[in-house]
């Protein structure tokens, strides 16, 4: 007989296979797994792909596909009889309006931004490569060697937060525990965000090969890639790779392989939500520390990382940390940025860290109409305005323009869009995401959007006590969704504070 913990982790499977979230599952599913019913519901109701199970195709509301008019797509499909939802962000704004019918993920192909290049770490456009050097070059020189490498390369999270990855490396080879886990965050949900899906996609060997380094390195049994749910195609780009890096012989049989579906919950993004939901809970962030690194997965040392970072570590230990480092400009490596909204040509454009907007939207064949503001890194950086355009675009910089790079999702915004507009659609992106554990991110993501509604339908002291309430979101939020969720607002105020009806940027300390 399995332990309940183990029964448990099943949970969300088994909801899968009975279809979702309908009358008698919840009974079904505790019969199978021995946990209560009614934690079963609460498991099953949290995530929007098991409550909605019948929704049909999922239209994407995300700021970008609200620039390309995703209503009259829509109102199109249920003038074809196609039940449709709309649905928070899914991942694909380079083909905005976007959606995603379970039955036909055509609509995900694309041609990759940038021109192959030896001077890219990544390089979406070359040919994928079964050769697995590194890993090679990785058994043989052993722990020391990659973490030494990593430290030399310099290479700090592409997930969002930026933290440098040979910390946490390092980090879990010291934990006395030896039952260590490897996760994959490829649950990409970030508003703006597309680059991971494009990186599986295209060079899904870099990830097989990064994943069984990690492995080899920490010595962990288990790899976890957790995928989000709405990319039924990448999953299988990831399988197939694993399968022909078997066949090449190039993989430890020791280690066992897990693949996992996201339900569509944007806050199992961040990581210990992630690790909640592979433990077959609802996705509510963890606080930390203590942090992954000492008890992640079942309580063990777990390594996190996002598709990027993993798919840099095979050039990283080919080609040595130093080269990786050379190629930044303002900060080591190079960086994929996702451009979409008010581009030509949106797409995934892989340039060395610390580009500007400028030079972004060049790659991108420019501005469609006049650039007034951007998002640079997703809906959670907020805004800024067009004279940001010669800003280097890396973590450092934009954090002390308090901003962030977070996951270089550039969300590019003309001169028709109404401020007020956009930062209303990203307080209702929020105050949707937020899984509601602590209350200043649930009470507060409510009151930003309410503010905003009564602005807008002309109540002009709506907006008077918002600053506060960002104040204490930022302060007192569990995790990075609560911190962050008010910088649309208060970074829209700063720079178009004509807007919102002021004459002058409103003081407080989140718009500094
Ligand atoms: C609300 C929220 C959503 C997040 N979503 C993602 C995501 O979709 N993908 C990702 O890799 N990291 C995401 N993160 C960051 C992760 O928590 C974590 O920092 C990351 O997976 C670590 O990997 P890295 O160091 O390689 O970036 C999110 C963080 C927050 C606060
Ligand atoms: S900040 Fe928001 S998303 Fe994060 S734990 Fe609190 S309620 Fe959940």
């Amino acid at each position: 007989m399995q332990p309940k913990k183990a029964r448990r982790e099943e949970i969300l499977d088994r909801l899968e296979e009975a279809g979702g979230q309908r009358t008698g599952v919840a009974k079904t599913v505790q019969r199978q797994t021995l946990v209560p019913e009614a934690d079963i519901f609460g498991v099953a109701t949290f995530y929007s792909l098991l409550a909605q199970p019948e929704a049909g195709i999922r239209v994407c509301q995300g700021l970008t596909c609200q620039l390309a008019e995703c209503e009259h797509l829509k109102s199109e499909l249920e003038a074809d009889g196609k039940s449709s939802v709309f649905a928070s962000c899914l991942g694909r704004c380079d083909l905005a309006p976007a959606f995603w019918d379970p039955e036909d993920e055509s609509q995900i192909d694309r041609a990759p931004g940038s021109p192959s290049s030896p001077d890219l770490a990544i390089d979406l456009a070359a040919p994928d490569s079964l050769a697995y050097e590194a890993l090679h070059k990785a058994a043989e020189k052993g722990p020391d060697w990659v973490v030494g490498e990593l430290e030399a390369s310099g290479l700090t999270g592409r997930g969002g937060a930026g933290f440098p990855a040979h910390i946490k490396w390092q980090a879990i080879l010291d934990q006395p525990e030896t039952e260590r886990y490897v996760v994959l965050n490829a649950d990409e949900g970030e508003p703006g965000t597309f680059k991971d899906r494009e990186v599986i996609l295209r060079r899904p060997h870099l990830v097989i090969e990064g994943l069984a380094v990690a492995a080899q390195c920490l010595e962990a049994r288990d790899i976890y890639a957790y995928v989000r749910g709405e990319f039924g195609r990448v999953r299988a780009a990831l399988e197939e790779a694993l399968q022909a890096a078997r066949k090449a012989g190039h993989l430890d049989d020791g280690v066992t392989w897990h693949f996992v579906d996201g339900h569509g919950a944007y806050i199992c993004g961040e990581e210990t939500a992630l690790l909640e939901a592979l433990e077959g809970k609802r996705g509510m962030p963890r606080m930390k520390p203590p942090f992954p690194v000492e008890k992640g997965f079942r309580g063990k040392p777990t390594l996190i990382q996002n598709v990027e970072s993993i798919a840099c570590l095979a050039g990283i230990l080919r080609r040595g940390g130093a080269w990786f480092r050379g190629l930044g400009r303002t900060e080591p490596g190079t960086k994929l940025y996702c451009l979409s909204g008010h581009v030509e040509r949106p797409g995934v454009y892989e340039a060395p860290m610390g580009t500007t907007l400028r030079e972004l939207l060049a790659m991108a064949d420019g501005v469609s109409g006049t650039l007034k503001a951007f998002s640079p890194g997703g809906a959670s950086s907020g805004f800024l305005p067009a004279s940001s355009i010669d800003m280097p675009m890396d973590f450092g910089g934009l954090r002390a323009a308090g901003t962030m790079l977070g996951s270089a999702g550039v969300v590019v915004l003309n001169d028709t869009v109404d401020m007020v507009w956009a930062a209303l659609t990203q307080a209702v992106f929020f105050e949707e995401e937020s899984c509601g554990q602590c209350s200043p991110c649930r009470i507060g993501t409510q009151i930003l959007r309410q503010a905003l509604e009564r602005y807008r339908d002309g109540d002009p002291g709506a907006l008077a006590y918002v600053q506060d309430v960002a104040w204490g979101m930022g302060e007192a939020s569990i995790c990075g969704l609560g911190q962050a969720a008010a910088l649309p607002l208060t970074s829209a105020l700063k720079y178009f504070p004509e807007e919102f009806g002021l004459a002058s940027a409103p003081g407080g300390s989140t718009t500094s």
